[in-house]
């Protein structure tokens, strides 16, 4: 399976979504990492064709998906950025009114709908009102519900945003096993999403593609670029203002920033070993998520 995204660019208005994106695609979980507005929900949405590029096309072994409509739609499953589940169903009945939707016979969605739920761990609450759920068990409903026509491609948008760890934990062994003979295109900027199930990163900045590597050598990228400096309490703002300043951790009086920079910040810096929050804070300006 190969799904192919050539020269894709969207924009609203004068707003440049998405510039010139190239990617090809085959089975496993690719990571879209960004920051706020980089365009991770739009190429999600073009990919779910709930929304046409204003140019360049997608497709899928080969063929363009305009052209293959509904048959492409059968092979997707999307979990949007903000899902409406309806709080007075049960799990059971929102899937089931889902698969119906969806076009599924009667028969087929009750057989489906226990698959589902099995798969992700909520037959025992199948018949909890979904509305009382805590925020993991609503996302597994999303994910069940995307997963209902037995999709060859699952496109999921920040599943994890606002889970605690261990429901995070949970999410991600559920999204590595689905992908173990689909494609599985999730969207975050939590980088220890990606750190252990993302067979390669994408990372977006500003609509354009930046890079696209396996989260090992993404670190690989930035080996000689993360430092720690140890100064005094009152120099931090001057290393923030200059410098890629991460963690900041207290040692007796002295303060020890970690920094990421092309050049060696301080004749007494220290090399490290990069982790993805590093990385994080390489590519993008902003506060480290
Ligand atoms: N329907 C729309 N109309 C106008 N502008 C839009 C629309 N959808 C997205 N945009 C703009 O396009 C840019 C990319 O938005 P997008 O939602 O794809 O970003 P994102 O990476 O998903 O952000 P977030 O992390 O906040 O979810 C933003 O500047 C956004 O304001
Ligand atoms: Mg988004």
């Amino acid at each position: 399976m190969n799904l192919t995204i050539e020269k894709v660019s969207k924009s609203f208005g004068d707003k440049k979504a998405l510039r010139n994106i190239n990617l090809e695609i085959t089975t496993g979980v690719y990571a879209i990492l960004g920051a706020n507005g980089s365009g991770k929900t739009t190429l999600m949405r073009i990919l779910a064709s709930v929304m046409k590029p204003c140019s360049g096309r997608v497709l899928l072994d080969g063929q363009d998906i305009t052209i293959m409509g509904q048959k492409y739609r059968d092979v997707i499953g999307y979990l949007p950025q903000h899902v409406g589940l309806y709080k007075n169903f049960t799990a059971e009945k929102f899937l089931l009114y889902i698969a119906a939707l969806k076009g599924i016979s009667n028969e087929r969605a009750r057989k489906k709908v226990n698959e589902v739920l099995e798969l992700v761990g909520l037959s025992e609450h199948r018949k909890g009102r979904v509305g009382k759920f805590s925020g993991g068990m609503k996302r597994r409903v999303g994910i069940a519900q995307a997963l209902l026509n037995d999709p060859k491609i699952l496109i999921v948008d920040e599943p994890t945003a606002g889970l605690d760890p261990k429901e995070r934990i949970r999410f991600r062994n559920l999204l590595s096993e689905i992908a173990s003979n689909r494609i599985v295109l999730l969207s975050t900027h939590i980088v220890s999403d990606i750190e252990y199930i993302a067979k390669e990163v994408l990372i977006l900045k500003e609509g354009q593609l930046i890079q696209k590597q396996p989260p090992l050598d993404l670190l690989k990228g930035i080996e000689d670029k993360v430092w720690t400096v140890t100064v005094s309490e009152n120099e931090i703002t001057h290393f923030q203002s200059m410098y890629k300043v991460g963690n900041i951790t207290r040692v007796e009086n002295k303060v020890q920033l970690r920094i990421v920079s092309d050049t060696k910040p301080h004749q007494n810096a220290m090399n490290e070993n990069p982790n993805l929050e590093d990385l994080y804070l390489y590519y993008f300006d902003e506060e480290v998520a």
